[in-house]
């Protein structure tokens, strides 16, 4: 007995060790822990329990069959985060370089099936060079393994994805359909094709990092939620975002009870908003003085930074807030902002997760470029994933809401149930300079009384009075207030029951 012992112990050692300790000290040298010590990170202290250390691959080619190493790769398991259950998978760099094997797609499958039984979300620690060369088809069959799994979990359990490392061709699918995707600076890149296929094909020349980095992920392409300075960071940021996550999408949100009180007045927010109906001010300002203890986890926080979107608490709560922000592109909505908050609502709207939404919003951004971007089919994105969502809804209009833009931030109109504004609120088609340059064509030679024409379109619409005549409006609230009133809302709101037409999946415009 005392030798099986032994022997179980050796070979827990063995696996331990991946690819060895000179490929352990070359992932270090590179600024990148090891898959187990990133682990270690992400989870509780000694919550990990591992599966599957001993699996190996079963390839023969290319001299493979005397190449075996114990875990194949991929550390496989579950765990806790803040006593909370979550299954994990952390590619191991050391060993084939992450790449995914038969069996290594296997080890992961394996967990992820059993976070959809037990309903527990998945985390996904990437850092492989891809397919399994020596493999060929059967590595192929292991991705679209672990696709068909993403898509099936896909607003059942939360999925996150942690790009530590490469993560290149079709690898890259499994995270694109994840809900979350974090990246670290200088380490991690993502990219369908990589710099040598693109000189090739294109003639551009540019560097992995330019093409997939986790600057141009989390800026320009919007791939990524958020890009971090190294592992340990990363980490930290996937546990806090774990807390706001309900387990999954039957589960009740986590409840975390700070010190600050519903009934908090702010009278900061008075004097937020500008006199001057052009300029602009921070709409961040406005979402931390008004969510639990000042803590707001911005998502996609340097892509499409027209519109704000993030985590935060009420009353101990989760709640998803999306604000238009007018100090980038005056808060306008365009393709990127569209699709950035489409996609956030409809996560939130998975999960029963609030959907709290803060309005400045002057219209639809004008252009060549967003009309033959397609901003009609992306900007009904936002629009759709609004009308569908059913979990409750709160909206603040802080001042601008004009035409097609006002009726798609979460307006009464698209099942808003608690639809507030400030008193300095423009609810109106557009802009009172706009309206009657178009309306009063005639007058245009006539400066002095085209002004008295502005002047009194302003008077006539540019306050939330003509939309609460109609009940558009449920309430025109003082700025100091607004945190009062959404938690009451919230509170009002919790034993909502809404349940869409039955149907085999609407058909988003994609
Ligand atoms: C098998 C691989 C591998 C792979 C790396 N290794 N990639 N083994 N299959 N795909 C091995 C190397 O042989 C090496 O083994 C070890 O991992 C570390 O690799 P290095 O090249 O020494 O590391 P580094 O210089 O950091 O470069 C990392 C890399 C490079 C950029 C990822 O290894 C690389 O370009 N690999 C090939 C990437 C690739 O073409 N993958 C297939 C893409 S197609 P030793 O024993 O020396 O330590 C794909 C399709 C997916 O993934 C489709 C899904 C539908």
């Amino acid at each position: 007995m005392h030798d099986i012992i032994e022997e179980l112990e050796r070979k827990r050692a063995a696996a331990r060790l991946g690819g060895g300790s000179k490929r352990i000290d070359a992932q270090h040298a590179k600024g990148k822990l090891t898959a187990r010590e990133r682990l270690e990170l992400l989870l509780d202290a000694g919550s990990f329990e591992e599966w599957d250390m001993f699996v190996e691959h079963r390839c023969a080619d290319f001299g493979m069959q005397a190449n075996r190493i114990p875990g194949d790769g991929v550390v496989t398991g579950y765990g806790m985060i803040n006593g909370r259950l979550v299954f994990v998978f952390s590619q191991d760099f050391t060993v084939f370089g992450g790449a995914l094997s038969e069996a290594h797609a296997e080890k992961i499958c394996k967990v992820m099936d059993q976070a959809m039984k037990v309903g527990a979300p998945v985390i996904g620690l990437n850092d492989s060079g891809g397919a399994r060369i020596q493999e060929g088809v059967a590595s192929l069959g292991g991705y679209a393994e672990v696709f068909q799994r993403n898509v099936m979990a896909s607003g059942v359990i939360p999925q996150i994805s942690v790009i530590m490392g490469p993560c290149a061709g079709g690898a890259v699918y499994s995270p694109a359909m994840t809900d979350f995707i974090f990246m670290v600076k200088d380490s991690s890149y993502m990219f369908v094709t990589g710099p040598e296929v693109v000189k090739t094909v294109t003639h551009e020349e540019v560097s992995a990092e330019e093409l997939g980095g986790a600057g141009t992920h989390s800026t320009k392409s919007g791939v990524a939620d958020l890009a971090f300075e190294n592992d340990v960071e990363a980490l930290l940021m996937v546990r806090r975002l774990f807390n706001y996550l309900p387990l999954n999408n039957r589960d009740k949100l986590p409840v975390r009870l700070g010190g600050d009180r519903a009934d908090r007045l702010d009278l900061s927010l008075d004097t937020l908003v500008p006199d001057h109906p052009n300029k602009p001010y921070e709409m961040k300002e406005l979402i931390l003085k008004v969510v639990d203890d000042g803590d707001f986890f911005e998502l996609q926080s340097e892509h499409a930074r027209n519109i704000l979107i993030g985590f935060g608490r009420m009353e101990g709560q989760t709640v998803g807030i999306v604000a238009n922000n007018p100090m980038v592109l005056a808060g306008c909505l365009d393709i990127k902002s569209s699709i950035k908050a489409a996609r956030f609502v409809r996560f939130c709207d998975a999960f029963g997760i609030p959907v709290v939404t803060f309005v400045d919003v002057p219209g639809f951004m004008p252009g060549t470029a967003q009309e033959y971007g397609g901003i009609i089919k992306h900007g009904a994105k936002l629009l759709y994933a609004y009308a569908e969502c059913t979990v409750p809804k709160v909206t603040v209009i802080t001042r601008k809401a004009y035409g097609g833009a006002y009726d798609v931030m979460s307006s009464k109109h698209l099942r808003g149930d608690v639809n507030l504004a400030w008193p300095n609120a423009e609810i109106a088609v557009m802009g009172a300079k706009g309206a009657v340059e178009i309306i009063f064509r005639d007058d245009k030679g006539d400066p002095a009384k085209l002004a008295a024409r502005e002047a009194e379109y302003r008077e006539r619409f540019a306050n939330p009075f003509v939309a609460g005549a109609r009940g558009y409006i449920d309430d025109v609230i003082q700025p100091h207030e607004t945190r009062r009133r959404i938690c009451r809302s919230l509170v009002m709101l919790r034993a909502k029951k809404l349940d869409n037409p039955w149907r085999k999946h609407g058909n988003i415009p994609l």
